[in-house]
């Protein structure tokens, strides 16, 4: 199988990854509504594995271990202020006031991924951080209008990157959305950055994830030594927003809606 195959899905297949994308939103909706000044990382995390559990669901983080990669020791990752992305939930880890803390979920049910994120905003928020927040939800909002059979995957990125790039934000490079369905990351590489015209083209019947990570400040991340954390080299805020998105035969569907 090649790498650079993209997979159409069967209209069962479609089915499954809508109940999926239905959990995976409900899930996040879930989780949002605890997000508060004083919750640990790790009462978001359990709260989700419990969600999960109860709709004969798992959760597709635990133990995940790409190409060599140490396995993610939780169910859910949570990204606070300066962590770009898969930040990992602990107990001695506690949400304060004027924090933005991405919340980033991914249910198997029936086999098949959901896939979808939010930045949400605890307590009051500095104004520079709340439009940070905004933008990146309107860069993922700009990137699946580009999204239907025929269009190219660059024409994603370059929508994502003109619109956060007017605002002096930078486009996280190192971490791209991705391929999805019965297989968490799979073909295509989705790059929220990017030229109009080249890539692969959409066809109906692709599922794949768009997640733009937008840093305030310039686009390079580091990784922490317990070989997850990916925070920005410069320390600048990080916001991110996901979903799974599917190509029909007019457009898009977001899979990752309630
Ligand atoms: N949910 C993340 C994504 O959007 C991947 C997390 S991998 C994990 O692709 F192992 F960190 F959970
Ligand atoms: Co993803
Ligand atoms: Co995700």
């Amino acid at each position: 199988m090649s790498s650079e195959h993209i997979v159409l899905l069967s209209s069962s297949e479609i089915d499954k990854m809508r109940r999926a994308g239905k959990l995976a939103a409900q899930l996040l909706e879930h989780l949002g509504k605890l997000v508060a000044p004083g919750v640990s990382t790790q009462q978001l995390n359990d709260e989700a594995e419990k969600f999960t559990k109860a709709r004969g669901a798992k959760s597709a983080p635990l133990n995940y271990a790409p190409r060599g990669c140490k396995p993610f020791p939780r169910s859910i990752c949570t990204s606070i202020n300066d962590v770009v992305c898969h930040g990992i939930p602990n107990s001695k880890q506690v949400l304060k006031d004027g924090d933005i803390v991405n919340i980033d979920v991914t249910p198997i049910l029936d086999g098949y991924h959901g896939d979808t994120s939010r930045t949400f905003l605890v307590g009051n928020v500095k104004l520079e951080a709340r439009k940070l927040v905004e933008v990146t939800e309107e860069c993922l909002r700009r990137g699946i209008a580009e999204v239907a059979p025929g269009k190219r995957f660059g024409d994603i990125g370059a929508a994502i990157q003109e619109y956060a790039e007017s605002f002096g934000y930078s486009v996280v490079r190192e971490f791209v959305g991705h391929g999805i369905g019965k297989q968490f990351h799979t073909a295509p590489q989705v790059f929220h950055y990017g030229v109009r015209g080249k890539g692969p083209r959409m066809q109906a019947g692709m599922a794949f994830t768009i997640e733009p990570m937008i840093n305030a400040g310039y686009w390079k991340t580091v990784l922490l030594d317990d070989g997850w954390t990916a925070l920005t080299e410069d320390g600048s805020l990080s916001a991110q927003f996901e979903h799974t998105v599917l190509v029909t035969q007019t457009g898009a569907d977001i899979l990752t809606k309630i």
